[in-house]
């Protein structure tokens, strides 16, 4: 077997005893796969200055993936609440920021640990398992810390349905949401949804 194998297998291994202990706070029982991630990294603006934020790593595909798209590691923030995916990630990619924490409480959590702006969010949380107002709040701090024109990615399972409310009104703006096709590589197969704020690219619609 080769050791591409050996490893994605410990970390299923890895991630379904996480899934286990707290199947909430995963959301998912087993990690994202190579096409899924691919396509979470490929609507990553590297031109944009500042700092890529990825909420919810787990135990690394999607960073993976940002690393192989060309985003250089000390660009790159994981905000992760399990501490043993924190030790994982460390260990995995040095010279990345790992940061052990809610990403719910976005700004907190990110105060003294990032310098200048960011420039996109990239999110695995399991989003639909939080009531809509905190899924909401997310996307208002995200874009207090991006800026009018930034980006925040978002997979889900749901072929339908975008897991953040679209149009969502609140404090700061309204915000526009924008599905992928399906992945069907992927098991189960998932969607990626990338939203941004109505007037800054995002059209918003009736
Ligand atoms: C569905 S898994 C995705 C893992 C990985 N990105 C992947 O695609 O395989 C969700 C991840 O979000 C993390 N998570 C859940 N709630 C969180 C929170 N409030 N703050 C930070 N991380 C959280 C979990 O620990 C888990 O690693």
């Amino acid at each position: 077997m080769s050791q591409k194998k050996k490893s994605a297998l410990a970390d299923g291994a890895h991630f379904i005893r996480q899934w286990v202990e707290n199947p909430r706070l995963i959301g998912a029982v087993s990690p994202s796969g190579p096409a899924l991630a691919k396509r979470m990294a490929s609507f990553v603006e590297l031109d944009r200055p500042g700092v890529i934020v990825e909420l919810g790593p787990g135990t690394g595909p999607v960073t993976q993936a940002l690393v192989a798209r060309g985003v250089p590691r000390e660009r790159l923030v994981l905000v992760e609440y399990e501490p043993r995916f924190c030790v994982m990630l460390g260990e995995r990619y040095p010279g990345v920021k790992v940061v052990q924490g809610d990403a719910y409480g976005l700004k907190k959590t990110l105060t003294g640990n990032i310098e200048g702006p960011v420039a996109a969010v990239v999110s695995s949380l399991p989003l639909l398992v939080r009531p809509e107002r905190d899924r909401v709040e997310l996307l208002h701090q995200a874009f207090e810390l991006m800026g009018d024109d930034g980006l925040f990615i978002q997979f889900t399972y749901g072929l339908t349905k975008s897991p953040m409310p679209l149009h969502a009104r609140g404090v700061s703006g309204s915000y526009v949401g924008k599905g992928s096709a399906p992945i069907l590589l992927n098991i189960p197969p998932a969607r990626v949804w990338r939203y941004r704020k109505a007037g800054h690219g995002g059209k918003p619609s009736a």
